[in-house]
């Protein structure tokens, strides 16, 4: 770590980082028609400089700016390891979202993709892309909201590693039910004109495989100890891997995405 205190979130947490960039990266792909859509519906910049926060290795960052040629992303990050793995062409900062180190009205645009769950003050970190975006410039926040979570059936011992994992997330300062929270937190920063553009992915589009992988495996890993003992941790990944393979196992989440504009 090299920004602050322990994280909710950092992929050097988990059993295996390596694992953990590759999932993030297969999550990248299925929602990435989804995502795109919601983007033109948000009239998100087509060109100017666009804030990542919370830009991990850069998948998104490199998705999005492959559709939009005239646009230069710049991804913040708190992890210097990840953001060691950014592609080329996207600028890379290391930094805290709660302190953007950027000046007054610099970026036409900004998001932050699966990362306002996991800080100890969202409302600061939102306020900091209202200050950095110029007056009418966008903002896009998606994040996933764990009361949105259906599953049939649940994979034993999932009910108990998904509460640990919550209290891991809470210690940390994270808010495993961020969701529902974004257009409040948007609205409080000064934004204006919210568009709503929810993302579904369930078990059926992407294969449960893919589900297990992308929604349901990183909450059987990087809990504290005291909370659930290791084995108890791993006995549910591997129902969770059994979930993936089993017949009719159903899975739906949605990512809650919302779109705004800074007053002219
Ligand atoms: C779940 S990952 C999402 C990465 C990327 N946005 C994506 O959607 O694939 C969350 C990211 O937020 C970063 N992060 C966590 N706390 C942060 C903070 N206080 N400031 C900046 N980045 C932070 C983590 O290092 C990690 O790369």
């Amino acid at each position: 770590m090299s920004v602050g205190t322990k994280r909710s979130y950092e992929v050097s947490q988990f059993r295996d980082p390596r694992a953990e960039l590759t999932r993030l990266q297969r999550q990248t792909v299925v929602m990435a028609d989804a995502e795109e859509a919601a983007l033109r519906r948000l009239a998100f910049p087509e060109e100017g400089r666009v804030l990542d926060v919370g830009c991990g290795p850069g998948f998104v960052a490199a998705r999005v700016g492959a559709a939009r040629p005239k646009v230069t992303i710049v991804g913040v990050d708190s992890d210097a390891e990840v953001l060691r793995r950014v592609p080329p062409g996207i600028e890379t900062v290391e930094a805290d979202a709660h302190a953007l180190p950027f000046t007054t009205g610099e970026f036409v645009g900004a998001y932050a993709r699966l990362v306002l769950r996991h800080l100890a003050r969202p409302d600061a970190a939102v306020a900091e892309m209202f200050r950095v975006i110029a007056p009418g410039g966008r903002i896009l926040v998606l994040d996933s909201d764990d009361g949105a979570l259906v599953l049939d059936p649940w994979p034993a011992g999932f009910a108990g590693v998904l509460a640990a994992k919550q209290e891991t997330a809470r210690r940390r300062g994270g808010n495993p039910f961020i969701g529902r929270r974004l257009a409040a937190l948007l609205e409080n920063a000064g934004f204006q004109d919210l568009v709503a553009a929810p993302l579904c992915v369930d078990s059926i589009t992407i294969g449960a495989a893919a589900f297990a992988h992308v929604v349901l495996s990183p909450v059987a890993d990087a809990i504290d100890e005291d909370l659930m003992p290791r084995e108890d941790v791993a006995r549910a990944a591997r129902a969770v891997g059994e979930w993936a393979t089993g017949h009719q196992s159903f899975g739906m989440t949605t990512a809650v995405a919302i779109g705004a504009r800074k007053p002219p």
